[in-house]
């Protein structure tokens, strides 16, 4: 198969223009410094991937609260704006582009990250499991967020969302999937409000709306990531399509960049009436990336098929810094394995 399909130009609005269809995929390496401010070992590892037509950033915290994991870049000091500027800077001197995907742990988080105290979420409603390189750690029960909270998280969107646009990204990507601050909002199993942000499809989405409205005030080219699925941490509950419905009618009024669907395996889901990346196609008419275990013939398959205009390569990308180029010379990919996370490469 040639792939053809893949290595088109695409017009996301706005002025921004993409060399191909191929994303790099948000992927968290737990590799800045202990500021939370990106490398020169990150620059080069995002600049070794700019033939990427749009690379999306590791998961960038907006705030300290929101922080959930180790060494996980931020987006609210001076030192992580010029951090970021080292990055953003060699992937333009490379011909790429990229975008800051801006991120709120909320409850997936745990009281070493906040000076003992529990995270925030939208209810108090516990998350088990363990945390990831503290394995020894059990979640907990995080706080709800009162309405101060919640207005303080908003702004800080919308400051990172100017911090983004200062350390030289072509955009921003709303993080709203993967069972993180703002999928909680939008799912019952988190949700349990019953104030003007919960209780309902039109409340459940006003989070996430806000943030929208705010960081629009900022910077012209957003995305937002969203998992209709509530595949990991969250459970499904079968109200939830219907504040999918909701939102993503809703979001056909923002010129969004695009909505990327948030799953490790793009495969149909019953509830959805097909997958994931189908499922938003269907309720959204602005531009689609599809992610999920997808390889360069199944995505060029996909797209051809209509269900989606771009595609977003994760793990293959951690594995093959030169995803792109070995796309195009129809050369395999060597395999991905998770002992590659020990080292950016
Ligand atoms: C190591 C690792 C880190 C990830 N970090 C993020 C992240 O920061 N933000 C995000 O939205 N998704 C994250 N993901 C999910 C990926 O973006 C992608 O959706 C997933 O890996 C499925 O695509 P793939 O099959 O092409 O790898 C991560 C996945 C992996 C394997």
């Amino acid at each position: 198969m040639s792939n053809k399909i893949l290595f088109d130009k695409v017009d996301l609005g706005n002025g921004l223009a993409l060399n191909n269809r191929i994303v790099m995929a948000p992927l968290t390496r737990s590799m800045a410094d202990d500021d939370l401010v990106p490398t020169e070992t990150m620059a080069a590892y995002y600049g070794r991937r700019a033939d990427a037509g749009l690379i999306i950033s590791e998961a960038t915290i907006v705030a300290a609260d929101g922080q959930g994991y180790p060494n996980t870049p931020g987006l609210f000091t001076d030192a992580q704006v010029n951090g970021w500027k080292g990055v953003t800077r060699r992937v333009h001197q490379n011909g790429g582009k990229m975008f800051a995907q801006l991120w709120h742990t909320g409850r997936v988080s745990h009281s070493i990250f906040h000076n003992g105290q529990p995270p925030m979420a939208p209810s108090a409603v516990e998350f088990h499991g363990r945390v990831p390189r503290f394995s020894d750690l059990e979640y907990g029960t995080p706080r709800a967020m009162t309405e101060a909270d919640i207005e303080r998280v908003i702004e800080d969107f919308g400051i990172a969302a100017r911090n983004a646009k200062k350390a030289g990204f072509d955009g921003v990507e709303v993080h709203g999937a993967n069972g993180y601050l703002i999928d909680q909002f939008l799912h019952w199993n988190t949700n349990r409000r019953d104030d003007e942000y919960g209780g309902s499809p039109e409340k459940m989405s006003r989070f996430l709306l806000r943030i929208l409205d705010r960081i629009s005030q900022e910077i012209d080219q957003i995305g937002i990531r969203l998992s209709p699925a509530a595949y990991i941490h969250i459970e499904h509950d079968a109200r939830d399509k219907a504040v999918f419905n909701y939102l993503l009618e809703k979001l056909n009024n923002y010129s969004l960049a695009y909505i990327h669907s948030g799953i490790f395996a793009d495969d149909p889901y019953d509830h959805l009436d097909g997958t994931v990346t189908q499922y938003i196609r269907r309720h959204y008419r602005g531009t689609v990336i599809a992610s999920g275990g997808y390889d360069a013939d199944s995505a060029s398959e996909m797209i051809g098929r209509g269900d989606a205009d771009l595609i977003a390569i994760g793990r293959p990308f951690i594995a093959n810094p030169d995803y792109v180029s070995k796309v195009q010379n129809q050369q395999p990919p060597v395999a991905y394995d998770e002992s590659m996370l020990a080292e950016l490469v």
